[in-house]
């Protein structure tokens, strides 16, 4: 059954070669689906050889830990590996046929990142951006060819959340739009079709009640007493462990764009911003047990 809002799959281009820009958490952990997934070469980049090589020491290892775990035969590893390459320059780009952005959520750098692939890309490739709170329209606006961006948004951890959020602009057209369900279904994420709006329909929902949480740190309620009474409300995950898994200042940011999306109905939250000045980037850490304790 087609998701509602896909357009007709036969008007979906094929994808041979993906390429991935950055080579921080989200990017690296796209770059592994894609190459899993789609067992196509996939190419990451980022501004300095050793956040590439990061990047890519991160995807290895999470390659090996699906070998241990039996996810992955010892073919589908050596296959993984060789389809993953790094690179400084987006000219590693020239050749792809979807290029998808996870780099600092911020609209100018997205901006310029799009520049840079499209002077580089087919004007067919497809341009997609991970962004979680700013609007996929704005990126669009000063590119050359905005018809073929969509908005392909993933939630972290990437492997195993199930949903894929798809956003199309005023420009997008239909085979672009139908190339990113199609992708979606062999990426095995659920996909939805959202308007473009910041932070699309989840994170509006799911950031609201973190952002409330921060207000009750902010006002005095420790995050140990937040978690604990919290995660036997059924959550998945209790919230300061999910700040601390996205990352402190990553959090920060997309507080503050939310914010100046949405108003006070989303926190800039002062103690998370007094942790991030202490250089603390997560609350929660693991010690040499696995045990969960605070920083
Ligand atoms: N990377 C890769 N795999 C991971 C992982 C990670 N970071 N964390 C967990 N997993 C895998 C585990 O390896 C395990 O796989 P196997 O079954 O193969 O062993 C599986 O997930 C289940 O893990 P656990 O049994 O350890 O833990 P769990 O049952 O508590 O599930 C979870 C883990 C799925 C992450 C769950 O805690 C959860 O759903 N948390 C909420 C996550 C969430 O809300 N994400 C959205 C964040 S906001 C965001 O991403 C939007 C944004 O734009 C800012």
């Amino acid at each position: 059954k087609r998701p509602a809002g896909a357009p007709d799959a036969k008007l979906a281009r094929p994808v041979t070669k993906v390429g991935v820009v950055g080579a921080g958490l989200m990017a690296s952990q796209l770059a592994l689906l894609f190459v899993r997934r789609l067992s196509v070469p996939v190419v990451i980049t980022d501004l300095d050889q050793s956040r590439v090589d990061k990047g890519l020491a991160y995807i290895s290892g999470e390659i090996d830990k699906l070998h241990s775990k039996g996810r992955m035969s010892q073919d589908a590893v050596n296959r993984a590996k060789a389809l993953v390459t790094g690179s400084v320059t987006k000219d590693a780009f020239a050749d792809a046929d979807f290029v998808i952005e996870a780099v600092f959520e911020e609209l100018n750098v997205k901006k310029q990142v799009f520049a840079e692939v499209e002077a580089v890309v087919s004007p067919e490739c497809i341009l997609a951006t991970n962004t979680s709170s700013l609007s996929v329209t704005e990126m669009g606006r000063d590119l050359k060819h905005p018809e073929r961006l969509v908005g392909f948004h993933f939630f972290n951890p990437v492997a195993v959340m199930p949903l894929l959020e798809i956003a199309a602009t005023q420009w997008t057209n239909e085979s672009s739009l139908s190339t990113a369900f199609v992708l979606g279904k062999k990426l095995k994420k659920t996909t939805v079709k959202t308007q473009d709006a910041a932070a699309f329909v989840v994170n509006r929902v799911l950031l609201r009640l973190m952002s409330e949480v921060q207000a009750a740190f902010d006002e005095g309620t420790d995050a140990a007493t937040a978690d604990s009474a919290l995660t036997p409300m059924g959550l998945p995950m209790s919230p300061f462990t999910l700040l601390s898994m996205v990352g402190l200042p990553v959090a920060q940011h997309v507080n503050e764009s939310l914010n100046s999306a949405f108003g006070d109905r989303f926190v800039v939250s002062e103690n998370l911003q007094k942790l991030i000045d202490a250089k603390i980037t997560a609350l929660w850490v693991k010690d040499e047990q696995g045990a969960q304790v605070l920083n």
